[in-house]
């Protein structure tokens, strides 16, 4: 792949917040999985986990602990991305709790981009109760929900979202 590809692969997806109905593929469902265990992760202990939500009732729970985003109940699957604290912590111990949210949220982003090169949509939701999602899933305590990454087939915006200049971000060898 060119760099040009890659980075025009990148600047063509955007979070999609309406979906037709659709059920994911397995297959789909399966690319997206194999595509975040290539994530790199600290110590390469792999310290996240992800439930795939795919049943009805399951993914309306979800957006009402969502605060009744309605994409989380559109959308084919909802992978819940987590820490997983047992895992990141059990060698790093209080750094873990970071490496633990590190390793998930670089899973999550990977998963988003599987997404988007298998040509489906999907949008990250961050904003969720955190004890409404452990209920729902009966996460054990060490299991940390990082995001309800929403992926399906819907309408993309018709402008993209803008980002700040590149200067906005960066410092060069001293802040
Ligand atoms: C950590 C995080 C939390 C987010 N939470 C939500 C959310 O709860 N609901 C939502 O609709 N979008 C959410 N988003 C999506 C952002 O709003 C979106 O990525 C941003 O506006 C840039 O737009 P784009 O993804 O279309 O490029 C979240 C994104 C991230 C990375």
């Amino acid at each position: 792949m060119e760099s040009s590809d890659f980075l025009d692969f990148l600047s063509s997806r955007s979070s999609v917040r309406s979906y037709e109905s659709h059920i994911l593929a397995e297959e789909e469902i399966e690319y997206i999985l194999t595509c975040a265990s290539t994530a790199p992760s600290a110590g390469n202990l792999e310290s996240w986990d992800v439930i795939v939500v795919t049943r009805e009732e399951g993914k309306a729970a979800l957006a009402l602990a969502a605060f009744d985003q309605v994409h989380v109940e559109q959308a084919g699957a909802i992978f819940v991305v987590c820490a997983n604290y047992v895992r990141s912590m059990s060698r790093y111990g209080e750094r873990g709790i970071l490496y633990g949210l590190e390793d998930a949220t670089i899973a999550c982003t990977y998963m988003m981009l599987a997404a988007h090169a298998k040509k489906l949509h999907s949008c990250w939701t961050g904003s969720f109760d955190d004890e409404d999602v452990r209920e729902i899933l009966s996460l054990p305590q060490h299991i940390r929900p990082i995001a309800l990454l929403a992926v399906g087939r819907g309408q993309p915006p018709a402008v993209l979202t803008g980002r700040m200049e590149k200067g906005g971000h960066v410092h060069r060898d001293i802040w």
